[in-house]
């Protein structure tokens, strides 16, 4: 019987060591530690032992069956960490691959310049305010000084939306509606779309931007104008920058100005950017009108104050050389993918 014993024991010792799975384990714990395995089979015929025998032998089926499962949760213990081993290796992630790269975009050269604009007069102390591109015919003509049959309408090929709703065909109207709501000091500027029937070509859009600028405060003078948009350009184009006051005429403003810059590229030489002029006109301003700022509820016996008004795209085709506005509206990436 004790042979019996050794060699089940042995036999269970060495299957369950070169056991591959924890599958195989449970299946060889069934076969040498379950109800009809060969140990259990060994207690039955222990009847037919003496009665001295008896214990030692039970002793030694106990001793081996103690064996067999310290070395069966031992090998399952083992088997467990070499699957986990296993698993992981397989799951490994590779954190230095290189990944797909995504096309990343640039800014449109519009806004690139809007925001630069911005930028200078938020640090001069300015503030944003914006307005419908859909307006009343008051807020964009006749509270701006020009009523129905002004001939200043005329310059301004308007969409007319109905007899009296346009889309707005300048930013101004932002300065009557800012003058409406709140009390001087006022000093904004307000970048938006706006909109005239004019024919695409390399100068031309129906819709364009335009940013403006509002000033009011008690004793606001045409030197003030000129002192904010030196320093404007100055910015905007290096601080060799000279400006030019042309006189002009805007039915809003007066007087009113077109201010030229020095041109950036030749410093005033003359070349093929100011087309040999020396300077380039960027704004159209002014002193607003006392009939304006009645209209936007301030007395002009208490406060002045000045506007002007620049083009975006002008802005934009000089500073980064582009000769046809049609570029900015096409959405060619490769045109794009340069600023
Ligand atoms: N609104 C004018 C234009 O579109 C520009 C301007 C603005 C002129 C403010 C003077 C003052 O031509």
């Amino acid at each position: 019987m004790k042979d019996k014993l050794n060699a089940v024991k042995s036999a269970a010792i060495e299957k369950i060591q070169s056991a591959a799975s924890t599958a195989e384990l449970n299946e060889l714990r069934v076969q040498y530690l379950g109800k009809k395995s060969e140990l259990q089979g060994l207690l039955k015929q222990m009847g037919g032992l003496s009665p001295e025998e008896r214990p030692v032998m039970g002793q030694l089926v106990n001793s081996a069956r103690a064996k067999i499962e310290n070395v069966l949760e031992k090998a399952l213990a083992d088997i467990k960490n070499k699957e986990r081993e296993i698993a992981l290796q397989k799951e490994k992630i590779d954190v230095t691959m290189n990944g797909k790269a995504a096309p990343i975009g640039s800014r449109h050269p519009l806004s690139l310049v809007t925001e630069e604009v911005e930028n200078i007069f938020l640090g001069m102390g300015f503030q944003i305010a914006t307005g419908p591109e859909v307006e009343l015919d008051y807020y964009n003509f006749e509270a701006l000084n020009i009523p129905k049959g002004h001939p200043a309408r005329d310059s301004q090929d308007t969409f007319y939306i109905s007899e009296n709703v346009v889309l707005r065909s300048q930013t101004s109207p932002v300065q009557i509606r800012v003058m409406e709501e709140t009390p001087p000091p006022i000093r904004i500027i307000s970048p938006g779309r706006v909109y005239r029937s004019d024919a695409v070509d390399a100068t031309h859009s129906p819709l364009f931007h335009q940013i403006e600028g509002l000033v009011v405060d008690k004793g606001m003078t045409m030197a003030d104008l000129k002192g904010i948009l030196l320093e404007f350009a100055k910015r905007l184009y290096g601080e060799d920058t000279r400006i030019r006051l042309r006189p002009h005429h805007f039915p809003f403003t007066e007087p009113s100005a077109e201010i030229d810059v020095s041109c950036f590229a030749c410093k005033g030489e003359g070349c093929p950017i100011c087309k040999g002029e020396g300077w380039i006109e960027i704004l159209g301003a002014g002193m607003v009108h006392p009939r304006v700022l009645k209209n936007g509820g301030i007395d002009p016996d208490v406060y002045s104050g000045f506007a002007f008004g620049v083009g975006v795209e002008r802005l934009a085709m000089f500073k980064y050389a582009v000769d046809d506005m049609r570029l900015f509206y096409e959405n060619d990436v490769r045109f794009l993918n340069q600023f």
